[in-house]
């Protein structure tokens, strides 16, 4: 909760930091890092390279400043974070510092526009909402039995060739102790020694169920064309091949489809994030069988178009699950881009439906879900980067 005194102040700025929120969090990361260049390897330096973290950080305390009277609006998009933050590694020794440095960039950023009131509703509010965080984030490493930072060494049983740029890697604990538990869609965080001595950290959803072959993970390798080449995606599959060895993190994420009922679901996804929907389908496969599952996916062409094997699996199991492919280029599926009008009909309002692909796929799906009558209850979301939130308002 935030101060009477403070509250007109935080609600006069979100003009202000919908104009400058981007320049505010450039400037903050710039100072930031220049004072803790160890907290390069915290980061996603891609994102940072790419504008998206920036935009995502802006977008995160833009929607604060917006919610502030009504922070239970935030519940989806905090725990998201919080998930994400914890897979990183975040401490709560390290809010004082961020908040030193984004209060740093408000301040310089604004110049004379920022008074002192100002700047001390927004001190107040930024300590709100880091207690918020913190409590959250303490709660989560206790309820995995982690602590912030604790990786696990994993070895590779597999490299796979799943399509013309994924490859799928399986993996075991090196000390050959059990895994634990996770849901089908939540991801683990990668850490990778770079050539340039930098350490960096990626999320990969897990893309099998659970079960005795250990973890495995689907790795698209990230070219630009003329865009610098992905950093991690690139190094996975140049390194790891049978036997190599793998730092990762515990299992988070909050992403889960329901695995477990036997009500109606639907997955849609596109490209790569298909990842997550083979983890929930090979799961529903085994406690579900007989479960009504629409399971629509769009690739580029076949070529491109991985984990085909699973969904084949699947299907010679499940009497009711409806597959849908959909290529943009080539035969052999349905032609064109995915199309909620050419997906089978289900009972729109009780019937869960989960979505995961790009950015520009996650916008269109999720505008013609809403259009065709899901209510957003029933909408739940992926997305393989950081969260826009654009297109959810
Ligand atoms: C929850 C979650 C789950 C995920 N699951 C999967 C999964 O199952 N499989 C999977 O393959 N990926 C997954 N991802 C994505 C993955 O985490 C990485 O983001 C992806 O592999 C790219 O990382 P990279 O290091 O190769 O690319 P980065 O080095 O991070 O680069 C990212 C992009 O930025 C571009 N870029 C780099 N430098 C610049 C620049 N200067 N200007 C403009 N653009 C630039 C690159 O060309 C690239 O396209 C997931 C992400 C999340 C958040
Ligand atoms: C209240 C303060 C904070 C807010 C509002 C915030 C907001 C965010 C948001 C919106 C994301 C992207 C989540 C997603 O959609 O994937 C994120 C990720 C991240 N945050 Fe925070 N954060 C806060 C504090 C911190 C602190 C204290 C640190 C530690 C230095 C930190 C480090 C990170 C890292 C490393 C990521 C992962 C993305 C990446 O690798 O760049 N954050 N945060």
């Amino acid at each position: 909760m935030i101060s009477a005194q403070s509250r007109p102040y935080i609600d006069a700025s979100v003009a202000v930091l919908r104009e400058h929120g981007v320049t505010i969090t450039t400037t903050f990361y710039r100072n930031l890092f220049a004072e803790f260049p160890d907290l390069r390897n915290l980061f996603n330096m891609g994102n940072q390279a790419n504008g998206a973290q920036q935009q995502s950080l802006a977008a995160a305390v833009f929607a604060y400043a917006a919610n502030i009277g009504n922070p239970q609006a935030l519940g989806p998009v905090v725990e998201r974070i919080v998930h994400k933050h914890v897979s990183v590694g975040i401490r709560a020794e390290h809010y004082p510092i961020v908040g030193r440095h984004l209060l740093g960039a408000i301040a310089e950023t604004l110049g004379d526009a920022a008074t002192a009131p100002l700047l001390a509703a927004w001190d107040e509010a930024y300590h709100s909402l880091a207690r918020l965080f913190i409590d959250a984030e303490q709660a989560l490493y206790a309820k995995s039995g982690t602590t912030p930072g604790q990786t696990r060494t994993m070895r590779v049983t597999e490299a796979r060739r799943e399509s013309a740029n994924v490859v799928a890697f399986r993996m075991v604990a090196e000390d050959g102790q059990a895994l634990p538990a996770f849901k089908p869609g939540q991801y683990i965080s990668c850490a990778v020694p770079l050539a340039t001595g930098e350490r960096q950290l990626r999320q990969y959803s897990l893309s099998d169920a659970p079960g005795e072959l250990g973890w495995r993970i689907s790795v698209k390798r990230e070219t630009g064309g003329a865009l610098p080449d992905g950093q991690v995606s690139n190094w996975l599959h140049a390194h790891l091949t049978t036997g190599s060895l793998i730092e990762v993190s515990h299992p988070f994420g909050e992403f889960t489809p329901d695995t477990e009922s036997d009500e109606p679901i639907v997955l849609l996804s596109a490209g790569i994030g298909i990842t997550p929907m083979i983890a929930a389908l090979n799961r529903i496969a085994q406690v579900q069988p007989q479960r009504h599952v629409i399971f629509a996916h769009a690739a580029r062409d076949c070529a491109h178009h991985p984990h085909q094997d699973d969904v084949e699996a699947a299907r010679s199991r499940m009497l009711n699950l409806q597959v849908l492919t959909f290529y943009e280029e080539g035969g052999g599926a349905l032609a064109g881009r995915m199309d909620v009008d050419r997906l089978p009909r289900w009972p729109r309002g009780e019937t869960n439906v989960y979505l995961c692909g790009p950015l520009p796929f996650m916008r269109a799906q999720w505008m013609a879900l809403v259009e065709a009558g899901v209510p957003v209850t029933r909408l739940h979301r992926e997305v393989f980067g950081p969260e826009m939130l654009d297109y959810l308002n």
